[in-house]
């Protein structure tokens, strides 16, 4: 490869405080209607969605590098607190495309759990609280429940042809939800999915 073709090196700032990412070339953000379809409590939802004008879910803040292998994609994922019913707001959660790709997760804020399961359904959780790093085996589906009451933030790195399968997770959910029972966080087997 001529070195003019080679990708150039560079950094970006991220507020390790706040955890925000300074000037993020894309941010995708998931809104309360996003999530029709996940949580349990469905009427909940429709009211989240009309009492509080549709509120934004949570964002995904990155600077995308190329997606091919040997390249490591990394974004800052921001979940805001609150509750659906008795279930603490969640990411939608995903399976690699690319089965065989980990991920990295840093909490940088916040409190709350990384839920993970395998396509045979063993399921797993990990606290998340700043300074906590989860590693996300491959294989492992993963979605972030946000249990406190300020945002919890995570630094996400992963292998860039990672890609994202939603649709499973869509179809078959998690065996496990996240809820807020006698003022605490409970994992409560889940009776129908999604
Ligand atoms: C990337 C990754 C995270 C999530 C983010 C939003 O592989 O795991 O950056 O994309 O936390 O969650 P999802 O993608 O499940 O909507
Ligand atoms: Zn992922």
């Amino acid at each position: 490869m001529l070195e003019r073709d080679l990708m150039q090196p560079f950094g970006i700032e991220i507020d390790l405080e706040t955890g925000r990412m300074l000037r993020p070339e894309r941010t995708s953000v998931r809104r309360a209607s996003d999530m029709r379809g996940y949580y349990a409590d469905e009427p909940a939802l429709e009211r989240l969605i009309r009492d509080a004008d549709d509120p934004v879910h949570y964002q995904v803040s990155e600077k995308p590098v190329p997606e091919t292998p040997g390249n490591l994609m990394y974004c800052i994922s921001t979940l805001q607190p609150g509750l659906v019913g008795q279930e603490f707001f969640m990411t939608k959660g995903h399976y690699h495309q690319v089965k065989e790709t980990a991920e990295l997760y840093l909490c940088l804020r916040g409190q709350g759990f990384m839920l993970m399961k395998t396509e045979t359904g063993e399921c797993k959780a990990e606290a998340m609280a700043r300074g906590r790093l989860v590693y996300v085996p491959p294989s492992w589906a993963h979605r972030s429940v946000n249990t406190g009451d300020e945002p919890l933030v995570s630094f996400c790195v992963y292998p860039a042809e990672a890609g994202h399968n939603y649709g499973d997770i869509e179809k078959e959910g998690f065996p496990k939800r996240v809820l807020r029972m006698n003022g605490r966080p409970q994992l409560v087997a889940a009776a129908a999915q999604r």
